[in-house]
């Protein structure tokens, strides 16, 4: 791999300019997220989203990534080019919460679905599964917007935890995973979709039941 380019005082400034845009946009996508689970909560009586998470990459491996893809590293280029510098993590109890919040988040005004990869229709031959997306998100700064893209994954708890499994697993054998493993990690893909399955279909009729109590004249 090739040095990386030193950066002067100038370029430093800049990069800091650089990487706030992608913290505000965080900000402002991961408001949005909390604002959804606020009012479903409020309205269902019950939470789409478990738990979320959101990272920025480190200048540093912007930079790797932009040589690895022979890009341009001037700012522009990459702001265009590296779309996943800013990334938020939502994880959901069932598949059907996924695609909910995700109708959601591209029916919103303002942010711009530009890329949807449906990971869990077509999972990848890692047996990976999530769904997701870049979305553009507005940065208001004080004399003019912005619009950055981030990277937004939805997936459920158990698709989370497997993902996270596989990832120390990739890493820990730089990449070179031994094909037992990768067969083993296969098949919890699949054991893992049956169970996606059967948990929402014993939460919808846990549901029912509730509706049907919850219509019953009161008892003591
Ligand atoms: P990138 O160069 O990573 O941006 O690839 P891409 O633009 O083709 O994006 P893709 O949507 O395929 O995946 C981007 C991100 O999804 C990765 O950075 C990981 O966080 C996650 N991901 C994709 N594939 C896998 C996988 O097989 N296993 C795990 N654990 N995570 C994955
Ligand atoms: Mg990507």
């Amino acid at each position: 791999m090739r040095d990386l380019p030193a950066l002067g005082a100038g370029d430093t400034q800049s990069l800091t300019r650089f990487m706030n845009r992608y913290a505000c946009a965080l900000k402002e996508i991961a408001t949005r997220i909390e604002i959804l689970k606020l009012d479903f909560e409020s309205t269902h009586e019950y939470s789409p989203i478990e738990h979320v998470a959101q990272r920025l990459k480190s200048p540093e491996s912007i930079l790797r990534k932009t040589h690895e893809r022979g890009c341009s590293h001037d700012l522009n280029s990459i702001s265009e080019h590296i779309r996943d510098i800013a990334g938020i993590r939502v994880s959901c109890s069932f598949v059907s919460d996924i695609y909910r919040i995700a109708g959601m988040l591209m029916q919103q005004e303002g942010l711009d679905v530009v890329e949807y990869k449906d990971y869990i229709e077509e999972p990848k031959p890692s047996g990976y599964r999530s769904l997701h997306m870049i979305i553009k998100v507005p940065v208001h700064l004080s004399d003019r917007v912005v619009r950055v893209y981030v990277e937004v994954q939805i997936r459920t708890i158990a698709m989370d935890f497997w993902a996270s499994l596989e990832h120390k697993i990739y890493y820990k054998y730089h990449g070179e995973v031994p094909q037992r493993l990768m067969n083993e990690l296969h098949d919890t893909a699949t054991d893992i979709e049956q169970l996606d399955r059967k948990m929402e279909r014993i939460h919808k009729e846990m549901r029912a039941l509730k509706i049907v109590d919850d219509a019953r004249p009161g008892q003591y």
